[in-house]
């Protein structure tokens, strides 16, 4: 079964009726740029094909409901606050009080949802959730809500309501990623490019790695990185870590003591300068050449933002060995995915060789697969 059948399934088991339409957002993954947008840098995500789809649907009694095929009892509220809703529904609720913050009136709805976006292996499931409701909300209510607009109030929605002091990464990317695309964002000005992205046409092809390593400590570690990078922003006198340039970055490294916030500085300066090289070869139509930034993006998070870990690592170097062009962790930390730009042809040969060093080593078993740019949020 679909998952647009599925989540129908699930509206009308738990609802007792058809759902007035569906609406999908996807998961994506961060092509480079990573721990960049919260210092105001730039990114460069596209949309995997996998989504979250929303069964949505009017509530006759003018309270919110919402379940999904692993939770199909429904968890029902109103107009709620911050810390009234918790779990998995907190996402919606936090969704449903953003768009009020943001001076709009969402519609009371009855939700079913079910997503093929691997949950906690940094590939934005939660992105997709908030982008799915938001987008139906904003169409059943006929609210007036720009697409640029969207990603900051699903964003408040995450960082406010659930409480998880993210950038504007993922859901920018689950709301204004285009199929065939990848989105170049500057996250202090919201502006964006859509970079073409035809891999195939190149006879290339991004690999998916999931690690399938289990995340530990992700948002004590996630919290502490954007504390020492906004310490040495304060000690540089800078608005954000962006405003220091390559060439800057000899004599930030002099003015801030500490190694640690050195190590920090160093990795976002380099990976917004290693965003923009890389959104130049693709405009010039040079994909392989992105390799190299892709590992040096990756040493770098290893090296100097020390945010990865071992089945990450052996994925990157496996690949690599096996012919990758460049190979680098996407997404915030501490487990997660990798991404390979290989030849279309050796997706098979990658993934085996990985999965043959993971069970070397004794790692649970990892799960790839060729990812193309997709579409983002929209009403099916
Ligand atoms: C997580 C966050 C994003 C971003 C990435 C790292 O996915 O939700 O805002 O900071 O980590 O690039």
């Amino acid at each position: 079964m679909s998952i647009s059948a599925s989540a129908v399934a699930a509206f009308t088991s738990a609802y007792g009726e058809e759902p007035a339409g569906l609406w999908a957002a996807p998961g994506r993954v961060n092509l480079i740029g990573e721990h960049t947008d919260y210092n105001d840098g730039f990114v460069l995500p596209f949309a995997l094909p996998q989504r979250t789809v929303a069964a949505v649907g009017p509530s006759p009694d003018g309270t919110f409901a919402v379940c999904s095929t692993l939770a199909p009892e429904p968890v029902t509220f109103g107009i709620t606050e911050p810390g009234e809703v918790t779990g998995w529904g907190a996402y919606v609720a936090g969704v449903v009080w953003a768009l009020r913050e943001a001076g709009f009136e969402p519609p009371a709805v009855r939700i079913a949802i079910d997503s093929e976006v691997p949950l906690g292996s940094g590939l934005s499931s939660s992105a997709a959730l908030e982008s799915s409701v938001l987008t139906a909300l904003i169409d059943l209510g006929g609210l007036d809500v720009p697409l640029e607009r969207r990603p900051a109030i699903a964003q408040r929605a995450e960082n406010l309501y659930v409480g998880a002091p993210t950038g504007i990464l993922d859901q920018s990317a689950s709301i204004r990623c285009e199929a065939g695309k990848a989105l170049f964002l500057d996250c202090r000005s919201y502006e964006i490019e859509q970079i073409p992205f035809d891999l195939a046409a190149a006879g290339l092809a991004i690999l998916v790695i999931n690690s399938n390593a289990p995340h530990q400590h992700v948002d004590g570690e996630y919290g502490a990185r954007r504390k020492s990078c906004e310490e040495s922003a304060a000690i540089l006198g800078v608005t954000a870590l962006r405003d220091v340039g390559v060439d800057d970055l000899p004599g930030a490294l002099d003015r801030l003591g500490d190694e640690v916030l050195r190590k920090r500085t160093r990795h976002i300066v380099t990976e917004n300068q290693r965003v923009l090289d890389t959104v130049a070869l693709l405009r010039a139509g040079q994909v392989r050449e992105i390799g190299p930034l892709l590992t040096a993006s990756h040493a770098s998070m290893r090296d100097d933002f020390e945010i990865t870990v071992d089945q990450v690592d052996v994925a990157v170097s496996t690949a690599l060995a096996a012919g990758a062009y460049g190979a680098r962790m996407t997404g915030g930390g501490f487990g997660g995915c990798v991404l390979a730009l290989i030849d279309a042809a050796r997706a098979d040969e990658t993934a085996a060789a990985v999965a043959a060093a993971y069970a070397e080593r004794g790692f649970t078993a990892p799960t790839s697969w060729v990812a193309v740019a997709g579409p983002g949020a929209t009403k099916l």
